[in-house]
């Protein structure tokens, strides 16, 4: 098993397939003024068939699971084809994708029967006025709500609702949120609002912190924290006393988690980030246009990784300050 700097294997490979995104989330892509948004042309992104072969590649580093994002995978014509193609590698045990569910509806069945395993899809907020002020979409919330459905009938459990709670935002809705989720075999997660990206205005007093959202929570409905499914796993665990089912709470910011960050990123253009905070990528893209052989490539990864030392988040805690620009997350997915 290969290591980083700071003893970390590489175990979860996340994917961006597509930066296209149908929502312009204000802590993502928030509107431009004028225009908007240039997305990468078709010949830029990577095919299939690269996708497969650095994935393949990457399963010999140790990559036993793999998320697909976006921007919104689901805008992403041969996402199931992709899917069931990862479902041939041996080695990967766990297949997912984050959405932001407007399309699930129509895509969940053919996605199940293509070999994926989970489905985490974002919803902010249940009213609709609410969501469309975040997500600058209409019906966001029936749409979501649909796609959770579906995707349900179509045979997909533990299906994930990942909520960015802002203060002053949709703090008002959190206990709107679990009561909806309780009961339901869905997991309802609520993320600290973090600073990636450049665009998203982002400042400490906007984060509500994991602290006072369990807090929040538990005087509602009294829960007790549970042991992560596995190494690495972002999410902080809390099971229903009553058995209802639990929560997640994701504290990047208040309580990070890079010790045990396990995680690599591929954007769509082909470029490999070690951190979601990076500033710059490695070029994967190049290598696969440019003749080179799966031995080169493993041996350039194995020593992008053996040399990783990220900590961003952990770094922002005691502010050691990172001034260069940093991937977009709709570049790179979440
Ligand atoms: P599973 O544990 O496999 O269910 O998925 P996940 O929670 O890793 O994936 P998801 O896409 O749902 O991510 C949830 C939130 O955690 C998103 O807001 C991500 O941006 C954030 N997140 C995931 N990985 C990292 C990370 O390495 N660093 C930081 N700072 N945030 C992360
Ligand atoms: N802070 C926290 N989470 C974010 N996401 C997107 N931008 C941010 C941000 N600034 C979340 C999305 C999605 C996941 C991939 O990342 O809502 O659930
Ligand atoms: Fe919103 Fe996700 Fe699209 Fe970003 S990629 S605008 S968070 S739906
Ligand atoms: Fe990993 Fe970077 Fe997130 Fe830390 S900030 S957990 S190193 S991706």
């Amino acid at each position: 098993m290969i290591k980083d700097q700071l003893n970390r294997p590489l175990h979860d490979l996340r994917v961006s397939v597509i930066d296209v995104c149908n929502f312009r989330c204000k802590y993502c892509m928030p509107p431009k003024k004028n225009g908007d948004y240039k997305f990468l042309p078709k010949k830029e992104r990577l095919a299939v068939d690269e996708f497969m072969r650095l994935i393949r590649i990457f399963s010999t580093l140790g990559v036993r699971k793999i998320r697909l994002t976006g921007g919104e995978p689901l805008l992403w014509k041969p996402l199931a084809e992709l899917v069931n193609e990862i479902r041939g590698v041996d080695s990967i045990k766990d297949i997912a994708i984050t959405t932001n569910g407007y399309f699930l509806a129509e895509h969940a069945e053919a996605l199940y029967k293509a070999g994926l395993n989970r489905i985490t899809v974002s919803l902010d907020h249940l009213n609709e006025t609410a969501a469309k002020e975040i997500t600058n979409k209409d019906f966001t919330v029936k749409h979501a709500l649909d796609g959770i459905a579906a995707a349900e009938a179509a045979g997909f459990k533990n299906i994930k609702v990942n909520c960015v709670v802002q203060k002053d935002v949709n703090e008002d809705n959190i206990l709107e949120l679990v009561e909806h989720f309780r009961g339901s075999g869905h997991i309802m997660r609520f993320i600290e609002f973090m600073d990636v990206g450049n665009t998203n205005d982002w400042e400490k007093s906007t984060v509500l912190t994991g602290t006072e959202i369990r807090q929040m929570i538990h005087q509602k409905f009294p829960m007790h924290a549970a042991d992560q499914n596995a190494y690495g796993e972002v999410a902080k665990r809390y099971v229903f006393d009553d058995g209802q089912g639990e929560v997640g709470i994701i504290t990047s910011i208040s309580q990070p988690f890079c010790h045990s960050c396990n995680r690599g990123r591929i954007a769509s253009d082909g470029k490999f980030f070690t951190c979601l905070f990076a500033h710059k990528g490695h070029d994967l893209k190049a290598q696969l246009r440019s003749g080179k052989t799966d031995d080169e490539i493993y041996n350039s990864l194995l020593d992008i990784w053996t040399k990783r030392s990220d900590k961003y988040s952990e770094d922002r805690l005691v502010q050691k300050e990172h001034k260069e620009q940093k991937i977009e997350m709709s570049q790179i997915g979440g």
